[in-house]
């Protein structure tokens, strides 16, 4: 899976944990930011948004900022873009399975590294079950939000 890889200084050591042991098996393109300096978080919500949304669904986003929840709003400020504040397996799990979020936000100051490897890994490897069968009810949610982004982005 190709993987776009952002955040801020507040995330920054977890993205750096994650470029590593994620690049074990996946593609990972690193968007920033670069040092651990104090930098804004929008500026890379939005850099990772963008290209995932203009995959088309060949790639997912990994943000990490402080909280995870700034790079959300960020991002969900793109079109195409479902970001999803994930803090736990079940969450994880859940962002793909039922909403199939494109991006997965996480708290470089609110979750250790290995359960961010571990929430980032099944985050990647969970599929959307609105294209399987019995998934039709996931899909028509998400689509019901498109429909708003529809009316709201142009
Ligand atoms: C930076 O101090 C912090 O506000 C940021 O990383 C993030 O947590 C925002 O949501």
């Amino acid at each position: 899976m190709r993987v776009f890889l952002g955040s801020d200084h507040g995330g920054f050591a977890l993205k750096e944990f994650l470029k590593e042991k994620l690049g074990k098996k996946h593609e990972i393109k690193d968007l920033g930011c670069s040092t651990g300096e104090s930098c804004d978080y929008p500026e890379f919500g939005k850099k990772v948004a963008e290209l995932v949304a203009k995959s088309n669904g060949k790639a997912l986003g990994i943000l990490c900022c402080g909280t995870g929840i700034g790079m959300s709003l960020a991002a969900n400020k793109v079109k195409g873009a479902r970001a999803a504040l994930v803090y736990d397996d079940f969450t994880a799990k859940m962002a793909r399975l039922h909403n199939n979020a494109n991006i997965a936000c996480l708290g470089g100051r609110c979750t250790d590294n290995e359960t961010a490897l571990k929430l980032a890994e099944t985050f990647l490897t969970t599929p959307f079950s609105g294209e399987q069968k019995g998934g039709e009810r996931h899909l028509r949610r998400v689509e019901k939000i498109m429909e708003i982004e529809k009316r709201y982005f142009k």
